[in-house]
C-alpha cells in the first residue's frame, strides 16, 4: 500500500539499540498531516501501523478533537476512554486516578505531564504528576540521586484489565516539552543493565520480539496460555509494590482483597491469551500486563506435539501469584534488554500512534517540580477482545 508523497524512515535510535531488532520496529512518517488524513491515507497508516507497531509524526498540529477522531478510525465502533469514565468511584481508588486529567469537550482525550497548568483547554489550575517510581517500587533511588538515575516506571499495554476490552491503539502527542539532562535508566535487578535515556522518556518493546526470542520451550507455552487479570486491577494493585524494572510486582501479600474491591463479577473479569495475533502481519505478540496477572491457564500439548522437555505437558490452572509472576517474568524481561528498548526523545509538536495490543511501553525519569510537560493522551476501549494464536500457530509452536 502506497500514498503519494508519503514516506517512512527508521526511528531515531540511540547508541544502546540494536538495529536489527529495529528492521520493522518503529518507523517515522512523513508527508502527512495526521489530523487530516483522507479515507485512502488513514488505510496507509493502520496499515503502516501495524507493520511497525510505533509510528512517528514530527511537527504535527493536532486538536483533541483530531486526535479523537484519528484515534477512533482505527477501531470505528469504539466510544469511550479506555479506562472509561474515570470520575466514578472505583477511578478514583485506582493507581492511575492522580495522572489523567479528562479534557472537558473532549473526555477521551487525556491531559498527562508535570508541574501547574494555569488553563488549558478548559481546564483550570490542572496539577499534572508525572508518576515517580517512589510512589510504586519497592526498591527506590535515593532522593539525592533522582535527577541523575531512575527506573521505568510500569511495563504495561494500555488497559483497564476488567470488563473493557485493551484499546487497540494509543495516541500521545507532546505539547510541552521540557529540555534537560537525560537520566540513566537502572534496572536494579542484580544484571548490572542500565539505560541512558532521555528526560522524560516513553519507552516502548515490541511483544513480538519478546515472543520471537524465546526459546522453544517457554514459546510452547506462551502460545497455549491465558492470563486472568485481578478485577478493576488498577485498584487490586494499587497498595503493592513494584519490582525494580517496573515488569510486575513483587509478591508481598499486599494486593487489595478481592472482597475488598469496588463491586465485580466474575463475569467481568478478563481472560485473554498471552500471545495477541497482529491482524495484518499475522505475527504473535506476548502481550501481558505484568502487574494485573492474577491466574495462568495453561493448555495440554495438542496431539503430536514433542513432549521432551515441555513445561506442563498435561496443562495446568497456576493460582499462586509467586509462581505466576516468576513465570512470565522470565518470558518477558529478555525483550526489555537495553539493546531491545526504544526510548523516545520527544520534541513538541510530536505525535506518537503505537500499537497497544503489539508493544509494551513504560514511562520513565523524574521531573523537578517546576519543570511543565504536557501530552494529550487517547486510546478507546475496544469493540472486541484481541485474537489469540491460530490452530495453525498452536501447532507450530506447541
Ligand atoms: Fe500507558
Amino acid at each position: 500500500m502506497a500514498a503519494a508523497g508519503v514516506t517512512t524512515h527508521p526511528l531515531p535510535l540511540p547508541p544502546s539499540a540494536d538495529p536489527a531488532y529495529f528492521k520493522s520496529f518503529g518507523a517515522e512518517v512523513r508527508g502527512l498531516d495526521p489530523g487530516n488524513l483522507s479515507p485512502e491515507q488513514f488505510a496507509v497508516v493502520q496499515d503502516l501501523l501495524y507493520k511497525h507497531s510505533a509510528l512517528l509524526f514530527r511537527n504535527t498540529s493536532l486538536s483533541p478533537e483530531q486526535q479523537y477522531k484519528l484515534t477512533k478510525a482505527f477501531d470505528p465502533s469504539s466510544e469511550n476512554y479506555g479506562h472509561g469514565n474515570n470520575k466514578t468511584e472505583k477511578t478514583k481508588k485506582s493507581i492511575l486516578h492522580p495522572y489523567l486529567k479528562t479534557i472537558p469537550r473532549q473526555p477521551q482525550v487525556q491531559l498527562i505531564g508535570n508541574g501547574l497548568i494555569p488553563e488549558h483547554e478548559g481546564l483550570l489550575n490542572a496539577q499534572l504528576k508525572h508518576p515517580h517510581h517512589r510512589t510504586f517500587h519497592k526498591t527506590v533511588i535515593p532522593d539525592a540521586d533522582d535527577l541523575k538515575y531512575t527506573h521505568f516506571y510500569r511495563w504495561h499495554m494500555d488497559a483497564a484489565l476488567y470488563d473493557l476490552s485493551p484499546p487497540k491503539v494509543t495516541t500521545l502527542y507532546a505539547l510541552t516539552v521540557p529540555q534537560g539532562d537525560g537520566q540513566l535508566c537502572r534496572y536494579d535487578d542484580g544484571t548490572g543493565d542500565e539505560l541512558p535515556v532521555p528526560l522524560g522518556t516513553t519507552a516502548f518493546v515490541s511483544g513480538a520480539t519478546m515472543f520471537d526470542i524465546l526459546p522453544h520451550e517457554l514459546k510452547s507455552l506462551a502460545v497455549r496460555t491465558r492470563v486472568k487479570y485481578a478485577p478493576h486491577a488498577y485498584v487490586w494493585m494499587a497498595p503493592a509494590h513494584a519490582l525494580s524494572t517496573g515488569l510486575g510486582l513483587e509478591t508481598e501479600d499486599l494486593e487489595l482483597p478481592l472482597k475488598e474491591l469496588p463491586q465485580w463479577s466474575e463475569d467481568r473479569v478478563k481472560v485473554l491469551p498471552m500471545l495477541w495475533k497482529n491482524p495484518v502481519t499475522g505475527k504473535l505478540h506476548f502481550q501481558v500486563h505484568p502487574c494485573g496477572v492474577q491466574e495462568l491457564l495453561i493448555a495440554p500439548l495438542p496431539a503430536g506435539a514433542e513432549r521432551e522437555g515441555a513445561l506442563y505437558p498435561a496443562g495446568a490452572h497456576l493460582t499462586d501469584l509467586k509462581e505466576v509472576r516468576a513465570l512470565v517474568y522470565k518470558m518477558q524481561r529478555p525483550a526489555i534488554a537495553p539493546k531491545l528498548v526504544y526510548p523516545h526523545d520527544w520534541s513538541e509538536k510530536d505525535l506518537v500512534i503505537f500499537h497497544n495490543r503489539g508493544v509494551l511501553h513504560s514511562v520513565v525519569g523524574a521531573f523537578a517540580k517546576d519543570q511543565v510537560r504536557m501530552f494529550h493522551q487517547c486510546n478507546l476501549a475496544a469493540s472486541d477482545d484481541p485474537d489469540g494464536p491460530s490452530e495453525e500457530d498452536v501447532k507450530q509452536y506447541a
